[in-house]
């Protein structure tokens, strides 16, 4: 069967009864399984883009509605109260991060929380770039800092999922509503695959190319009243680019909140964004995204349990993301961890069966496959055997 035929549930299951050479028959359709950009959505067509009003002012009438569009559209579908501001900005997810870090930090202490290379990036910034006042809590790969045990009368600054280790926070139980300081959440492997609890996230940031699949270079900022308060009441100490700034005149910029980006977004990206949000509706919206990702990490946690020779990197299994699912190799006749997950990789991606799930470059040795919701579980299934003989064949080489 080529690379990109359609599978059916038939071919997976003979695709476990092998040839006499251990290479299952069939072959995800898509073997697209990066974790960033991610899979497009399965109805994805490039053709499909042609209302992008290309050429045109992104502040005419047009582009305007456009980015505004994708602003309600996304309140629709996450479910993002209407006190809420959204904002698109430049930079994707960091500059959304980090513009955020910037504008709102060091009015109070902070909490720096991280168990993996992102969260461990957001506590660089904050020790060595801004050098206010604060306490960092980290935990190994594989691991989660106790959410609880955090002073949440500081701002927290944390990951929502660790999209490097495969580690979510399990619930947002633990934050309390009536906090004195800011939460601020980079939820960009868990926004479109977690329904969020807004009423404990006053600065929630993603990126569009992640769990909708859509194109890098956009960040979306998403704003509790409290952190609106914050902006309008704090002046921090240090120079801000025009690029992070969401005041003028100690007053919010209300229009970044109405699609009049503070400089020029590409309105192909836009477009791209909107036709993912069309398809994220015509799935069941977020309830149809956070099932069709469970039910892509339940093929895989049933892979998991079926062979004793991998693990998740995930220790607990409350805190396993459904979206950026890390693996582990477990066997001890593997003497060389890294060389061995990157043979696997490799011959996975030699064969156009699973493309990029090699472990991100700061996480320990493994996999990453991406579960989120643009992958279809058929193609997730048809790969799995692949992985299976992928380490036969590599374990006695
Ligand atoms: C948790 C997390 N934060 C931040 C980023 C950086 O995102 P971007 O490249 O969109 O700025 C990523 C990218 O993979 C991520 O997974």
């Amino acid at each position: 069967m080529a690379t990109h035929d359609p599978v059916s549930h038939d071919d997976v299951r003979t695709s476990e009864t092998r040839p006499a050479d251990g290479r299952p028959v069939a072959k995800p359709a898509n073997p697209r399984f990066s974790s960033g950009p991610c899979a497009k959505p399965p109805t994805f067509d490039l053709a499909a883009l042609a209302d992008a009003p290309l050429g045109r002012s992104h502040r005419a009438a047009e582009g305007k509605a456009k980015l505004l569009a994708a602003i309600e559209r996304t309140r629709e579908i996450l479910g993002v109260p209407a006190e809420y501001r959204i904002g698109i900005v430049p930079a994707s997810d960091t500059g959304a991060f980090e513009m955020a870090m910037w504008s709102m930090l060091g009015a109070r202490p902070a909490e720096m929380v991280a168990w993996e290379s992102f969260g461990a990036g957001w506590v660089t910034d904050v020790a060595k770039q801004l050098k206010i006042e604060h306490r960092v809590h980290t935990a190994d790969y594989g691991e989660i800092v106790d959410m609880a045990a955090l002073n949440y009368d500081n701002d927290v600054c944390f990951t929502w999922n660790g999209t490097t280790s495969g580690v979510r926070v399990p619930s947002g139980d633990v934050i309390p509503a009536d906090r004195a300081g800011l939460t601020l959440c980079d939820a960009t492997s868990a926004a479109f695959a977690v329904d969020l609890p807004w009423d404990k996230l006053d600065v929630t940031t993603y990126s569009w190319q992640k769990v909708l699949g859509g194109e890098a270079a956009h960040g979306m900022l998403i704003l509790s009243p409290r952190a609106v308060e914050r902006l309008e009441s704090y002046t921090p100490p240090w120079p801000l680019p025009k690029i992070f700034r969401l005041n003028k005149g100690g007053k919010l910029i209300e229009g970044i909140f109405t699609g009049a980006t503070i400089n020029t977004p590409s309105m192909l990206c836009v477009e791209d964004y909107l036709l993912a949000l069309d398809w994220a509706e015509s799935v069941g919206g977020l309830k149809g995204l956070i099932a069709r990702a469970d039910a892509n990490t339940t093929a895989v946690s049933a892979f998991v349990e079926a062979h004793d020779w991998i693990d998740f990197l995930a220790r607990d299994p409350a805190t396993r993301s459904n979206t950026s699912v890390c693996l582990k190799f477990t066997d001890a006749r593997i003497t060389d961890g890294a060389a061995f997950a990157k043979a696997i990789a490799k011959r996975l991606a030699d064969e156009g069966v699973a493309l990029d799930i090699g472990a991100y470059r700061d996480a320990p040795p493994g996999l990453r496959i991406w579960c989120g919701a643009t992958v279809e579980t058929a193609d997730i299934e048809a790969m799995l055997p692949w992985l299976a003989w992928a380490f036969d064949t590599e374990i006695s080489t």
